[in-house]
């Protein structure tokens, strides 16, 4: 496994993040696996040398922390734990998602008694509330810190203007301030190159993309989108714009480089990201433990200057996903 350090948290972790979005159970989304699996593939995540963990608590609603924080039971300081909030959990009670100071400590507390530990690694806001004033919630997030309920801070998907006000904010009060963004970033959708991306590598915020290998679309031939599980029951990929501007030739040269290298087309879609210098750890999904396996070796491939501008040419600009 190789290792780096999470921008200015200090913190070390591994190049591959495990996503924990596919455990839970099948009653949430049909691809889910079950605890049982779910564990095993953690164990696997181990011994691969895997530290760094990104859950959530609406995954599974709630069940994807509980299954990490049984699985990694007696390891949990050797582990990076990284959830997120902000989506409501409980469909009858308007202040169990948000972003407000309730919300905050009340789903934090319970995302830290899913997981089982006193403080979480890293806390993320899973997406930005209009509803509540930014100031609101660093302060919220800063009282975290200093309870010693959280030890670092994140952001995932938004706008730049807003990851930069509240950046803004946290220094005018001497807040905690976001370390780190999960954003969506693969070979297929790179709109975060534009501002996001820049803005994170000048401030020195570590970058964990989601979706990485876009949501399986980068691991099989364009005519073979839909035949596994997921790629069938996944309405999210569809709302993702990998199919359109140059997505289907770019799908075409991963097969491509892939035969080449030897390679699978998953590991060629992880490559790409692994080359890029603002990105940190991409957050691996799967709910196969032999495709984990291909991730982590992911990490021993090297794609040429000349593959890299291959695989990249046929993008075109496409409209903004994963947040609005
Ligand atoms: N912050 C956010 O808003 C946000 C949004 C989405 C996701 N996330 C995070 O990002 C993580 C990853 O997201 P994702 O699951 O959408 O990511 P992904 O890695 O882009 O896609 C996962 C899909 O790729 C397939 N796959 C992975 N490796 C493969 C291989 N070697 N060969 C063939 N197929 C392979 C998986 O199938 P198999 O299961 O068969 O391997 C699965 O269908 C989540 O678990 C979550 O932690 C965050």
């Amino acid at each position: 496994m190789e290792y780096t350090t999470l921008g200015d948290t200090g913190m070390t972790v591994s190049r591959i993040c495990l996503g924990c979005m596919s455990f839970g159970t099948s009653d949430w989304r049909e691809w889910v696996l079950d605890e049982e699996a779910g564990t095993e593939l953690i164990e696997r995540a181990l011994d691969l040398g895997i530290n760094f963990f990104d859950t959530a608590n609406m995954y599974s609603r709630g069940e994807s922390e509980r299954i990490l924080g049984d699985a990694l039971a007696g390891r949990k300081d050797e582990q990076v734990i990284a959830t997120k909030g902000y989506f409501q959990m409980d469909d009858s009670d308007p202040n169990s998602g948000g972003l407000s100071r309730k919300a905050i400590e009340q789903q934090l507390d319970a995302s830290r008694e899913r997981l089982g530990v006193d403080t979480i690694d890293l806390y993320q806001i899973h997406r930005w509330d209009d509803e509540t004033p930014i100031e609101t919630t660093m302060r919220a997030l800063d009282d975290a810190v200093r309870r010693e309920k959280v030890r670092y801070i994140g952001a995932s998907s938004m706008w730049t203007h807003q990851l930069a006000k509240s950046r803004h904010t946290s220094d005018r009060h001497g807040l905690e301030q976001f370390m780190t963004m999960q954003n969506h970033y693969n070979l297929l959708y790179r709109e975060e190159e534009r501002e996001m991306l820049p803005y994170c590598e000048n401030q020195g915020l570590a970058v964990i993309p989601w979706s990485p290998l876009a949501r399986g679309y980068l691991t099989r031939p364009h005519e073979e989108s839909e035949t596994t599980a997921r790629g069938q029951a996944d309405s999210h990929a569809r709302d993702h714009p990998y199919f359109d501007g140059g997505g289907r030739e770019i799908n075409e040269r991963v097969q491509q480089i892939a035969e080449d290298e030897g390679a699978t087309m998953a590991q060629i879609g992880l490559s790409w990201l692994l080359e890029k210098d603002w990105v940190t750890a991409p957050i691996v999904g799967t709910t196969s433990i032999e495709h984990l396996e291909e991730a982590v070796e992911a990490l021993d491939i090297t794609l040429s200057g000349s593959d890299m501008e291959f695989l990249e040419e046929p993008y075109e600009p496409l409209p903004v996903s994963g947040h609005s």
